[in-house]
């Protein structure tokens, strides 16, 4: 009957995904997009989906016919917005670098920001981050044999990423909720379902944030230092401008969008996937070797970037679907990475799972995450500590998981775990 027939077509159209409902649980969603094929287009909508392991990947290799400068097309109509500009125009301007910008001027910044992500420099981080987890674990554990209880996501995966990047774009010294803050403005500028009275709160965070990193742009041009700003100020590249102001102010906002909130939400999820699955726990806890590859299943399963928008130049095809010039084109990295193709039993958390680090989490290609690297170093010492650390770790009795609904970010907003203290 056409009464039924309506909301069963509804629910299982592909831009159902954007109801708050799905975006907050949608593994069940992502199976039976799976089941009907790899793409699907949303007719009467400016968005068209992709859903598989294979396609996805196709997708970020064609950045001549799918581009990253989707800035403008998602900015909509609050970007006219009169109380917002005049806000936005007591700052810099946000200038498209990394993640919404395309070749030659993306090849231009991801030389110069390479400079400031090198191996070597992470390297050199770990005992840093190292530092900072053990400081924040001291502070949530009681002595060693007792019982604990903690708010995982305030108490240690929010600030363990703040105040990494924090320390490295020279910001350390200021209150972490202060960054938060900051990160917190962006990330909802992006995520795109606030409201104005939000949006106008976050435009007067951007203009804030700038004219603090102003000063610490100053200090660093009279004086370098060994951090990531400071590379990103003196970084020179052959025959390329170096950076200017109002391209490291918004390089630096998306290092802590892409940076913090990410993280946060695989710190999180990660432990809720060693609490639900002890068996699993208990191997690394017999062999903390197999740390690195369970955070790599982690990431798979999180996907804490769930998806990201490609705008089509040109008028194109992509797995038999045509695509028109225009048409916004979200690759669900979430979805990819529990593709049963790719993945066999792909809901399963299985930290021997041999490719598991073939993984679409940080994407893939030209725009695959500048930070990779940081984050896994950031996600393998903070497990290291907390296996170490902690035992019988457990969701708190009554705790209500609630992950807030947003297009691109999915994340726990707060775990309440007990735990016991072990070292
Ligand atoms: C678990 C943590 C993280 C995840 C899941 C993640 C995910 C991603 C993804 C999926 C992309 C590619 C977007 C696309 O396809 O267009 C990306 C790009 C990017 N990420 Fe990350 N990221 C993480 C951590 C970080 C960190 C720690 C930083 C830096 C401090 C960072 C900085 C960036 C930047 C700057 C880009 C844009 C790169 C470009 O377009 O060339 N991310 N990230």
């Amino acid at each position: 009957m056409a009464t039924h027939a309506q909301p069963e077509a509804d629910a299982l159209s592909p831009q159902a995904l954007f109801a708050p409902e799905t975006l907050s649980s949608p593994f069940a969603f992502y199976r039976q997009m799976h089941a009907r094929g790899p793409v699907a287009a949303a007719p009467g909508t400016p968005f068209a989906f992709v859903w598989s392991y294979d396609l996805c990947s196709e997708a970020t290799g064609r950045v001549a016919e799918f581009s990253n400068a989707f800035g403008d097309a998602l900015a909509g109509a609050r970007a006219t917005d009169p109380e917002v500009k005049a806000i936005l125009d007591t700052g810099w301007p946000t200038v498209d670098t990394l993640l919404t910008a395309d070749p030659p001027r993306h090849t231009r910044f991801r030389k110069l920001v390479n400079l400031a992500f090198s191996m070597k420099r992470v390297d050199a981080m770990e005992d840093e981050i190292r530092a900072i987890a053990t400081l924040l674990l001291d502070a949530m554990l009681p002595a060693p044999g007792e019982t604990g209880e903690a708010e995982f996501v305030r108490d240690f995966a929010v600030p363990l990423p703040v105040m990494v990047i924090a320390r490295q774009i020279g910001m350390a010294d200021l209150p972490v909720e202060q960054v938060k803050h900051w990160s917190d403005a962006f990330t909802d500028r992006l995520g795109q379902m606030i409201s104005r009275e939000r949006e106008i709160e976050c435009a007067r965070a951007v203009v804030a944030f700038q004219h603090h990193v102003k000063t610490l742009i100053d200090a660093r041009r009279a004086e370098p230092t060994d951090d990531i700003l400071s590379d990103l100020v003196h970084a020179r590249v052959e025959g390329e401008r170096p950076l200017d102001e109002a391209e490291i102010m918004s390089i630096l906002q998306q290092l802590m969008v892409a940076g913090n909130e990410t993280t946060t939400s695989t710190l999180a999820g990660g432990l809720l996937l060693l609490i639900e699955n002890p068996q699993e726990q208990a191997k690394l806890r017999a062999d903390p070797s197999k740390i690195a590859n369970a955070v790599e299943e982690m990431l798979r399963l999180e996907s804490p970037t769930a998806g990201m928008w490609r705008m089509v130049k040109q008028d194109a095809e992509i797995g038999g679907m045509a695509v028109k010039a225009g048409t916004l084109l979200h690759l669900r990295y979430a979805a990819a990475n529990r593709d049963p193709a790719r993945y066999p039993d792909p809901d399963r958390f299985d930290v021997e799972r041999a490719n598991a680090r073939t993984h679409l989490a940080f994407g893939r290609g030209i725009h695959m995450c500048i930070g990779n690297m940081l984050s896994r170093k950031e996600l393998l010492v903070a497990f290291q500590e907390i296996l170490r650390r902690m035992d019988s770790i457990a969701v708190a009795p009554g705790a209500e998981l609630v992950w807030p609904p947003n297009m691109l970010l999915r994340g726990l907003r707060a775990l309440p775990i007990t735990f016991r203290a072990v070292g």
